[in-house]
């Protein structure tokens, strides 16, 4: 049974991670510093092949002997914080990324786990035309995606000097149930349910990838089990709508008008304009993702009815 360190394993993507990997037969050490972030309705804290250290990745001590992969996914994850703040981000996406590469680095060769680390399609910043490669420049716009993309220097620098293993996948907008409600989809729909009108920066006309993060997940294990160490993969849907169009698609399912629901405020400093990356690379392993936002919506409104007991 392979074992897998995962972080923040509690956060949104994490858990549908953890949930899949547990179900596959992996075993599983979730590191999770339960920020405001931190689920706490999942249901695989009971499971045999499953244990919890309740730690911050930028002071862990140590990776436990025997673990075959560290897989990242423990950041501060949302843009309009780093606007406002960004030391918890340079903390933990820049210092917990440097604070793994170092405790891997000090293990024994032969016990060093390979780092599997989750990054973003936002390190590449606007795609003006086309989708970008892996080979593409890394040109962040925000303070988040700046992170993000120091954590990526940082593996190509410790791998390239002190032979780091890593893998580092770049994804796209997730969504689905259990997403904390500051991120779009997750905030219209709780907006709209408690009778608030949800607020869109600026226009909404910037585009972007949207990917459900169950088939986002299962991409990130096809790259684990059949990509290649010191590679790159982008794990993307193809699916673009600007940010107006998919919160139109949940106003129009929950019968609202535009009127009704929604509320334009300035536009956010730095905004992207188009996100798009290019994944036939991890394709060509034989993943495709499933679901399309459209048909996800009606299952994403009714979860959070439930959550909200309406
Ligand atoms: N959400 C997206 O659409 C998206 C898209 C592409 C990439 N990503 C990346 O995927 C990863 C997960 O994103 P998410 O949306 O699930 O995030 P999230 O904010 O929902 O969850 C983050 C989790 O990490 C934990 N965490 C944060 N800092 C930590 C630290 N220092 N030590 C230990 N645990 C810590 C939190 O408690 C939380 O459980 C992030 O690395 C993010 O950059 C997210």
């Amino acid at each position: 049974m392979k074992k897998l360190l995962v972080t923040g394993g509690l956060g949104f993507i994490g858990s549908y991670f953890v949930d899949m990997a547990l179900k596959r037969g992996y075993y599983v050490i979730n590191v999770d510093k339960m920020t405001y972030a931190a689920r706490t309705d999942v249901d695989f804290h009971e499971r045999d092949n499953y244990e919890f250290i309740e730690e911050d990745i930028a002071t862990m001590s140590h990776i436990p002997p025997g673990v075959d992969y560290v897989v990242n996914f423990a950041a501060e994850s949302h843009v309009d914080n780093s606007i406002h703040a960004n030391e918890a981000f340079y903390n933990s996406n820049i210092g917990g990324v440097y604070n793994i590469l170092e405790l891997i680095r000090a293990k024994d060769e032969t016990d060093r786990p390979i780092l599997f680390h989750i990054s973003t399609d936002e390190v590449y910043g606007t795609a003006h035309a086309g989708s970008f490669t892996e080979e593409d420049k890394l040109l962040p716009s925000n303070p988040y995606s700046a992170t993000k993309a120091a954590a990526e220097q940082l593996i190509f620098g410790w791998r390239h000097t002190h032979g780091i293993k890593a893998i580092i996948c770049r994804s796209c907008n997730n969504y689905g149930f259990g997403q904390y409600p500051e991120k779009l989809l997750a905030k219209t729909i709780e907006f709209l349910l408690n009778g608030k009108k949800m607020t869109v920066h600026g226009d909404g006309t910037y585009l972007r990838e949207w990917i459900y993060a169950e088939d986002n997940c299962e991409g990130l294990l096809t790259v684990l089990e059949k990509g290649e160490e010191g590679q790159v993969y982008n794990v993307s849907s193809g699916e673009e709508h600007s940010v107006i169009d998919a919160v139109k698609m949940i106003v129009a399912e929950m019968g609202m008008t535009e009127e009704e629901a929604l509320v334009h405020i300035p536009n956010r400093p730095g905004q992207d304009l188009r996100y798009s990356v290019d994944c036939s690379k991890a394709r060509a392993l034989g993943w495709a993702p499933k679901t399309t936002l459209k048909e996800y919506i009606p299952t994403y409104i009714e979860l959070y009815k439930k959550k909200l007991g309406l």
